[in-house]
């Protein structure tokens, strides 16, 4: 039976090989971050107010001007195409139904085209900064030309985090079936008839791009043949000038960091550590919120990534001062469960879970949340 996130991912384990489910469900080196994310939101516990009336409640806000239903953004997710065909599009699609808005990722394997043909949702376009130039100003040209609002420019992946499931799974994309795995790929009935059946797993943005090879490598080295490590401040002055919309930085985790993106003009910080994914020890990106809240001082939106797995987490991620938050892995694990059914189902759930959450402490809107509304216990 389904009735959380959890469950989903249990579907997706099942459903995925064992390298897919992995390379969605998995972190860097010890993990640690990636469990922290999560554990962390067990620090906080709600302060209820009673004999409120919540019989109108509402989770709809407004996240960079635009009119959303709820706080949660898709994230950008690397290959959520490999889960289920076309797996950006389904994911799009949940996304607007819902009333959320959706990212698509430089590293989909749909085209942001295709995407924004699918869908009439909310849409931003997620970056990774290339070595080449003209890579970029491509990329950021054709995400304008596409409609997306909002560009999210990742800064927290100059190297790829050692992600080592993927190492020892042999995981490599396009994926590959060899000796290594394929009884376990044969188990998986229902992803494989899919896989044999579809358009081949690609780098689904770069199909005509000079110098983009399409032939199964593993993430770790086509970053490093790709993405720039040499991104700076200084690099924002250009984005400005290729891009007239508004921009977030993901990967955020101080507040010196996100006092210079102010400085810098952009209208948004996302407090990402990439769901644990990139350096390992790094702190869940809830004990970093109230740190960035309180430097950025209003001046730009908070926006938390990483661990969310229920709708309290959201609703207390809002209390510290976000002004949204993204799930990654939890809509993943829905794609990978039910496609478009089963993004839809994960939204469902954290969303029925927000507003039973608002309703039970007596906040019946986002803008009635503050620090009064939790309480730090300091344990799990
Ligand atoms: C890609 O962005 C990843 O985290 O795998």
């Amino acid at each position: 039976m389904i009735v959380n996130i959890d469950d989903l991912r249990k579907v997706a384990r099942r459903r995925l090989p064992r390298a897919i489910f992995d390379y969605v469900d998995g972190g860097a080196e010890d993990e640690y971050t990636m469990r922290a994310n999560q554990a962390d939101f067990r620090r906080y516990t709600f302060r209820p107010r009673v004999m409120v009336d919540v019989s109108q409640r509402n989770q709809a806000t407004t996240v960079l001007g635009e009119r959303v239903a709820t706080p949660i953004i898709l994230a950008p997710t690397g290959f959520t195409g490999m889960l289920w065909p076309r797996g950006e599009v389904v994911a799009a699609r949940a996304a607007a139904r819902k009333g959320a808005i959706f990212t698509v990722s430089t590293m989909s394997i749909c085209s942001m085209e295709e995407v924004a043909e699918a869908s009439s949702g909310p849409r931003w376009f997620q970056l990774y900064v290339w070595r080449d130039r003209e890579i970029v100003r491509s990329l950021i040209e054709r995400a304008k030309a596409a409609g997306y609002r909002v560009l999210v420019i990742t800064v927290d992946t100059p190297v790829l985090g050692q992600r080592e499931r993927d190492i020892r799974n042999g995981m490599v994309i396009p994926p590959r079936i060899g000796a290594n795995n394929v009884l376990d790929t044969l188990r998986r009935v229902a992803w494989l008839k899919d896989f044999v059946r579809n358009p081949r797993i690609t780098f689904g943005n770069f199909k005509d791009t000079l110098g983009v090879r399409h032939d199964p490598v593993s993430l770790a080295s086509f970053t490093t043949k790709q993405f720039s490590p040499a991104v700076s401040w200084d690099d924002l002055d250009w984005y400005r000038s290729v891009w007239s919309g508004p921009i977030a930085i993901k990967g955020i985790m101080s507040a010196e960091d996100a006092r210079l993106a102010v400085e810098h003009g952009v209208e948004a910080i996302v407090v990402s550590n990439h769901g644990g994914r990139q350096c390992d020890y790094l702190p869940s990106a809830v004990e970093v919120l109230p740190e960035v809240v309180d430097a950025v001082g209003g001046r730009a939106e908070v926006i938390l990534d990483g661990g969310i797995r229920r709708g309290s987490d959201v609703v207390k991620a809002i209390a510290l001062g976000a002004r949204a938050c993204m799930i990654g892995k939890a809509f993943n694990y829905g794609v990978a469960a039910g496609g478009q059914a089963g993004a839809e189902r994960a939204l469902d759930i954290l969303m029925a879970e927000i507003d039973r959450t608002l309703a039970l402490i007596g906040r019946p809107h986002l803008s009635d949340l503050d620090r009064g509304a939790i309480r730090a216990t300091g344990a799990y």
